[in-house]
């Protein structure tokens, strides 16, 4: 008896590990994180626009797409470095623009753009970003990062802001173009986070129950430092001031003139926009129905990339996002023509789950995921997968 014991014992190693090492997909963290902050601020990052409709759609077609495997391929070392407009990164893969993160955690840009230049991805600091252009430069993350704008309302302001991100030592411009008016989230109003927000007895109880998140969160200034700051516009100001429903082709024109740098036009869901895009001498093409938080039926961002691929070639640069939950999903994309791609909400998920260290989980899941599935399909790189192109049977 205490032989077989000891028998048992030398077989199983025994060690404790902590939640987020038991967290092994994405949806594992997302459980965890749902667990650690109050409702209001997990709706507000799992939420989709009206009915939900287009966060489903994305993550079933991405479910629904197949890798053909080829066999007898040497995959002993598979190679996720990938270019970001020349510059190499070592996964094809990073963090889309997210506003307000310090709600999840209080470090969160921090974390965010850490795990950012691990890879020598660049961070992408939203407009709506809890830190400033100079504190997430002056990180020194050894790789530069990129600035999201919304076209605001004051053109001057606008302006302030890009030249503002560019003295800070933003490398690339993304203008974010999906938001002519905000989307409307049940969730967001049912928990009283509206401009300005609503303590309802809900949402007071559940930040009651929570009160570690609540200390932090205070402890960290909340959201009053922001990536907007500069302008001198108060948050509950953000929805007049922010977002500009007269926005057209002319204003990109107008910001391609003054940013001489990269520049990115995110939220193209149509080729003819695509098109008309790289004809104003945009330098890429960034596919993306914001995660399902805007239109209430939009198309499924996959299938916008593949007709968008489709429609301007292989040469010009289309990034992607909305729906990516596994490595999987990555190389789906990838094969589908996307050069890079983003994810939001799973990488929002590890900050609520445990700031950087939850950032880092993300980013060994979705890479382990990522190489396994290249294997597994006979792609002994990011290259092969994407040479492969979509299926045409
Ligand atoms: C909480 C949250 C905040 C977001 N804020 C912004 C933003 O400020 N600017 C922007 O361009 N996109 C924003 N997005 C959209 C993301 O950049 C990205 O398009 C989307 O999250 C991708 O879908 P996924 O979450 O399914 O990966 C936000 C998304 C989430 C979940």
């Amino acid at each position: 008896m205490v032989r077989s014991i000891l028998q048992i014992r030398s077989w199983v190693s025994w060690g404790w590990s902590t939640p987020l090492e038991r967290a092994h997909s994405i949806e594992d963290v997302r459980l965890l994180a749902r667990s650690k902050v109050p409702r209001v601020v997990f709706e507000f990052v799992d939420g989709g626009a009206e009915d939900g409709v287009v966060v489903r759609r994305n993550e079933e077609s991405l479910r629904a797409a197949e890798l053909v495997p080829r066999v007898l391929v040497d995959v002993s070392a598979v190679d996720l470095s990938a270019d970001l407009l020349g510059t190499p990164t070592v996964v094809p893969f990073g963090i889309a623009p997210t506003g307000l993160p310090a709600l999840s955690h209080p470090h969160a840009e921090d974390a965010l753009a850490d795990g950012c230049a691990r890879r020598q991805v660049p961070f992408v600091l939203s407009s709506m970003g809890t830190r400033s252009n100079d504190e997430v430069a002056a990180r020194g993350t050894g790789r530069a990062h990129w600035f999201q704008l919304y076209v605001w309302r004051d053109r001057v302001a606008a302006r302030g802001l890009m030249e503002e991100a560019r003295e800070a030592g933003a490398e690339g411009l993304v203008v974010t173009v999906d938001v002519p008016v905000p989307g409307f989230r049940p969730a967001d109003v049912r928990n009283g986070l509206t401009v300005p927000p609503t303590i309802n007895p809900r949402s007071a109880f559940g930040i009651l129950r929570h009160p570690g998140w609540l200390w932090s969160f205070l402890g960290s200034g909340g959201v009053d430092r922001c990536s907007f700051g500069s302008t001198g516009a108060a948050l509950s100001d953000l929805g007049h001031q922010m977002f500009d429903s007269a926005v057209t082709f002319e204003d990109l024109a107008w910001i391609r003139r003054i940013w001489d740098g990269p520049l990115a036009v995110k939220g193209v869901l149509d080729p003819r926009d695509a098109r008309a895009a790289l004809d104003l001498g945009v330098d890429v093409i960034w596919v993306s129905n914001h995660g399902g938080r805007q239109s209430g039926r939009a198309p499924a961002a996959l299938e916008a990339l593949r007709r968008i691929r489709g429609e301007v070639g292989a040469d010009p640069v289309v990034w992607f996002d909305s729906g990516i939950r596994s490595g999987q999903d990555v190389a789906v994309a990838l094969q589908a023509g996307a050069d890079f791609v983003f994810a939001g909400r799973p990488f929002i998920y590890g900050l609520m789950a445990g700031g950087a260290a939850g950032v880092e989980r993300v980013f060994e899941i979705l890479t382990d995921e990522l190489v396994r599935a290249l294997a597994l399909v006979g792609a002994p790189s990011v290259a092969h997968i994407r040479e492969r192109g979509p299926r045409t049977d």
